[in-house]
């Protein structure tokens, strides 16, 4: 492991990103659509690391725009919160920047790794590794511009031919940035292949500040084997902890104190799922927010059903279906319920 410029870490335990201290090096990946404040307050109450914004279009937050501002939301100002912006424009850049830094955020977070043809449409995201220098360019800027760490997120490169991870790792490190996390794919991978937690050796080898490997990490096993392979810090867990928020939780323990906790409880389970869920419908409205809660309720109901071998389908229909609020609520309840007879049986 290369030296870093915080608090060095071991096994689960945190690092530091210049002043901020994270408690624990199990990350929550920024995911959009999924990584809203109901759902990090529920991955923190359960123990995390850092967890993130979605990504937040640096255009629209420089405009102060009602959903870009709706990304800042904090849950719970003890914890730090890291904004992801993404862009290509060095003065809206530091403008977004200063912007969610001014409403709380305690890091700022430059998005090199979006995939998505809207944004490397436009020479954002992933597309910025194609341009080392402009990439660069952005984070000093950003890093001037605002008081608090500036961190990146990248891919290895754009395609097989040209994974430049480490070049553009050691940019950005000489440009302010002060925490690199790679997702171990290319951007023509999309998401598609396994993750090369391997290739992260490249990159640990030319930066020392800390560095933080994320792709394909859905439980303890696939953490350790991801710290060992890359040599980083910590690791990022995305699409693993949908459905499974205490995932960060037990990923850290398993690292820190070698304990391998099990799940909660089903009715403890229930309760997350229903305070999550009312959570969301306070955060956006009941009628956008029975819609935005069904990729998480069926995250829930799939993770439940494949642990305790229980067909969901049904639930799923009904549950997914439904415009009304109080019956989803309902239905949750049910579900639970069904599921304990059917173990006790
Ligand atoms: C639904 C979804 C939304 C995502 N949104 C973002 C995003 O806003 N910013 C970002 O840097 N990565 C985003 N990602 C990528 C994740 O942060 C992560 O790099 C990727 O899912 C690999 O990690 P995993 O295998 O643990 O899911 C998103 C991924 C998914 C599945």
């Amino acid at each position: 492991m290369g030296k870093t410029d915080g608090a060095k870490a071991r096994k689960g335990e945190g690092f530091a990103i210049g002043p901020v201290l994270l408690p624990s090096n199990v990350l929550l990946a920024p995911m959009s659509g999924v990584t809203d404040a109901p759902f990090r307050r529920i991955v923190e109450g359960f123990g995390l690391g850092l967890g993130y914004s979605e990504m937040v279009s640096s255009r629209e937050l420089a405009c102060n725009s009602e959903d870009a501002v709706r990304r800042l939301v904090r849950t719970d100002p003890s914890r730090p919160l890291a904004v992801q912006i993404a862009g290509r424009d060095e003065g809206i850049m530091v403008r977004a920047a200063r912007i969610a830094a001014e409403r709380g955020a305690d890091i700022i977070d430059i998005n090199l790794g979006c995939p998505a043809r809207r944004v490397t449409g436009g020479m954002a995201g992933a597309a910025l590794m194609r341009e080392p220098a402009r990439a660069a360019g952005l984070i000093r800027a950003v890093a001037r511009a605002v008081d608090i760490p500036v961190t990146v997120k990248m891919r290895l490169g754009w395609d097989e031919t040209s994974k430049n991870a480490p070049e553009i790792a050691l940019a950005a490190q000489e440009a302010g940035a002060r925490m690199i996390c790679v997702h171990a794919r290319t951007r023509q991978q999309f998401y598609k292949g396994a993750a090369d937690w391997g290739f992260l050796r490249k990159v640990r080898a030319v930066i020392n500040v800390p560095l933080v490997v994320n792709g394909d990490i859905l439980g303890i096993d696939e953490a350790k084997d991801a710290l060992a392979q890359s040599g980083a810090d910590g690791v990022m867990l995305g699409r693993g902890v949908l459905g499974r928020p205490w995932l960060p939780m037990q990923v850290a323990m398993a690292l820190h104190d070698g304990i391998r906790l099990d799940d909660p409880p089903l009715d403890e389970q229930r309760q997350t799922v229903i305070g999550h869920y009312r959570a969301i419908i306070a955060h956006y409205g009941a009628q956008t927010g029975v819609k935005c809660a069904r990729k998480h309720l069926a995250a829930y109901l799939e993770a439940a059903g494949e642990k305790f071998r229980f067909d969901i389908t049904k639930w799923r229909r009904l549950v997914c279906r439904s415009n009304d609020a109080d019956e989803v609520a309902a239905l949750i309840s049910r579900f639970y319920e069904c599921l304990g007879v059917e173990r006790a049986a």
